[in-house]
């Protein structure tokens, strides 16, 4: 808390009013827990570095390789911010720490990689994929040709699917992952598929990223030619993105990073990356990371046994998506209920939802930033007693305390 109050004093002072919304969201998440999937909480360091003074300094290009002068500084944190990258995420080729989002990663990659008008296949936003893998409403579904493969009646990516789509198609680019997927992929299968048809594979580890970097989840690192990822979901960094490329596209993806699709990269952002890889690189980061998976998987373990449905059965990851349709509800009404109970949680689309988009038939939940706070067992299984409840229609106001009790038995870092 001291770490807050001293950063936002001087702004306090400056623009109270800025101030005082800066301090409600602190409290906001203070009190609450937050199971939405892409979500976590940095480290007050990786914090400090995305606040500090570097913001103020322009950086295009490379290091070494800059457009304007004064750049030693942003040259030396970028550096070791791409060689933790690459420390990492072992057998990486070359790291490129500039993206501001995993979106703007995306477009780099499929920009340099199919070019503009190029065929690309994703997984659809409805079957769990994400807007950047060429849905109609994104940059990546108008700049591309797209077309998307959706998952079976029970969840999983259908692999023959993919390919008889890849053949249909002829893409440039296959990509493989999702924001709502809860099992593992088989990049060595969606690879041999690139391979038949001539395509680069791209694989977007946004949502894995950390259990990936820590070993306890099998990733695509030598497989794909190009792994884009964010850096605040799993990772626990700031918000931003990153690309890993082969050297064989290493040259197309820098470039399309910058100039491409961006000016001067977030130097602030490269620092607080560079503290984030960092701290990913202690081994209390994989006891972490395994804790995650271990909430995520006794989360669905616990909402399985109270008769609730849950997409692919199970989990492998930190996402639990659970199927609303015979517990007669919308993934609104429980998001709502459950914020009302204190509880930050995200409706979602279920494979063949019947319901629009802001209604859907499913709740995505996620363990990255309950783990964070230092939650195990016990409290993954009040949490999953407290969802149950949400979804029977239990009144929300009934779990309120029970929730603020964990809120303040587990701070936030
Ligand atoms: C798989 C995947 N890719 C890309 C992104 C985009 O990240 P950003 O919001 O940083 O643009 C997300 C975000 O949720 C994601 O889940």
């Amino acid at each position: 808390m001291s770490t807050v109050e001293h950063s936002v004093s001087p702004l306090r002072q400056h623009d109270p009013e800025v101030a005082a919304w800066l301090q409600r969201e602190d409290r906001r998440q203070g009190n609450t827990l937050t199971l939405i999937a892409s979500e976590n909480h940095c480290s007050a360091a990786v914090r400090e570095a995305s606040a500090s003074r570097i913001t103020d300094k322009y950086a295009e290009g490379y290091p070494n390789r800059r457009y304007y002068g004064g750049c030693e500084i942003a040259d030396g944190i970028e550096e070791l911010a791409r060689q933790r990258a690459m420390q990492l995420f072992a057998g990486a080729e070359s790291a490129n720490v500039q993206p501001h989002s995993g979106t703007t990663a995306n477009l780099a990659t499929l920009l340099a990689l199919a070019g503009p008008n190029g065929r690309i296949v994703g997984m659809a936003l409805k079957a769990g994929g994400h807007l950047s893998h060429g849905h109609d409403k994104s940059h990546t579904g108008m700049i591309f040709q797209a077309r998307q493969y959706g998952v079976d009646p029970r969840g999983r990516i259908d692999l023959d699917e993919v390919r008889k789509l890849c053949k249909e198609h002829q893409p440039k680019v296959l990509i493989a992952g999702g924001s709502s997927y809860s099992r593992n992929i088989d990049y060595a299968a969606f690879a041999a598929i690139a391979k038949e048809v001539g395509a680069f594979l791209m694989a977007d580890i946004a949502h894995p990223a950390g259990l990936m970097a820590a070993g306890v989840v099998p990733g695509p690192i030598g497989v794909a030619d190009v792994v884009t990822m964010t850096t605040h979901k799993t990772l626990r960094g700031p918000r931003g993105g990153m690309v890993l490329a082969k050297n064989e596209v290493l040259k197309q993806v820098n470039s399309a990073v910058f100039p491409g699709s961006q000016g001067g990269p977030l130097v602030q952002q490269i620092a607080a990356k560079a503290v984030a890889f960092g701290e990913a690189l202690r081994p209390e980061f994989r006891s972490y990371a395994l804790r995650v998976k271990e909430n995520a998987a006794f989360l669905a373990e616990r909402l399985l046994a109270a008769g609730l449905d849950l997409v692919t059965g199970g989990t492998d990851n930190h996402i639990v998506l659970v199927d609303l349709q015979k517990a007669n509800v919308t993934g609104a009404e429980v998001e709502e209920r459950a914020l009302a109970a204190g509880l930050s949680v995200n409706k979602n689309a279920v494979p063949g939802d019947p319901r629009p988009p802001m209604v859907t038939s499913g709740l995505r939940l996620g363990t990255a930033a309950v783990t964070t706070r230092g939650f195990g067992r016990d409290e993954i299984a009040t949490i999953a007693d407290v969802i149950i409840g949400l979804v029977r229609g239990n009144d929300p106001e009934r779990f309120r305390p029970t929730v603020q009790a964990l809120c303040e038995g587990f701070p936030l870092p």
